[in-house]
């Protein structure tokens, strides 16, 4: 059992003082019934806990699944720029939120959000080889040239890049599947820039075996499962 305040406090990301006047204001509900005394303690596992109407998430840690649409930026604060963190729902937003590796502002798809440092580290970190699958539309087709460079590790002004896969779309060579196992400052577009084609479009669809989920609009996000967690890092 855990006091109500909290409770709202953690899962919504907002300041002890706002929790407080929130629950105040007949805007916090506890199993339906509404909770005015902040001292109340609810089940943060097993109660349904809303407040302005939304159903919140009280764990540790949260593991968020979005489908970044173009022109949103990769990080927790952008300053005049909007970032993945900004267009969370309100209900899934709390304390510490940032995206577990950086897709550029142009790119869209897989990004995963979570206030979990570590499990952060282990998924980025290039030692432990969790591939990270994109589509990138091409102005032009590659050839067995760059497949084998692609597959070597292309090297890029002073750092070499781990081997990656490429592989064709339906036989089409202005599609590729890339998979890296890094995240290096543009590394996809850079890669083929190396060969003079120029990605067009570029998302990514899969971290480790985890694919984005197809029902999701861009913009759209849901939270990840425990078992899909395992995916991403077996
Ligand atoms: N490679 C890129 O060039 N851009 C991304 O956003 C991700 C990988």
């Amino acid at each position: 059992m855990e006091r109500i305040d909290k409770i709202i406090s953690v899962a919504s990301g907002v300041s002890r003082a706002d929790a407080r006047a929130l629950i105040k204001k007949g805007l916090v509900s506890v199993n339906g019934a509404v909770v005015k005394d902040i001292g109340f303690k609810a089940d943060e596992k097993n109660d349904i806990i809303c407040s302005r109407g939304e159903k919140l998430c009280y764990s540790k840690f949260v593991y968020i699944m979005m489908n970044k649409p173009k022109g949103v930026i990769s990080a927790s604060e952008g300053g005049s720029e909007k970032t993945v963190v900004d267009i969370l729902p309100d209900s899934m937003k709390r304390k510490n939120l940032f995206p577990a590796g950086r897709l550029d502002k142009d790119t869209t798809g897989f990004v995963l959000i979570t206030d979990d440092g570590n499990f952060a580290h282990k998924i980025l970190s290039p030692k432990n080889h969790i591939p990270k699958t994109y589509i990138a539309e091409l102005d032009k087709p590659f050839d067995d040239n760059v497949v084998s460079a692609f597959e070597q590790g292309v090297e890029l002004k002073d750092d070499l890049c781990m081997p990656a896969e490429i592989s064709a779309v339906d036989g089409d060579y202005t599609k590729a599947v890339v998979i890296i196992k890094q995240g290096m400052y543009h590394q996809i577009k850079r890669m083929f820039k190396k060969f003079g084609i120029t990605v067009l479009e570029l998302k990514r669809i899969k971290m480790g075996r985890l694919e984005l989920d197809e029902v999701l609009q861009p913009g759209e996000c849901r939270y990840i499962t425990t078992d899909e967690l395992g995916l991403i890092k077996s």
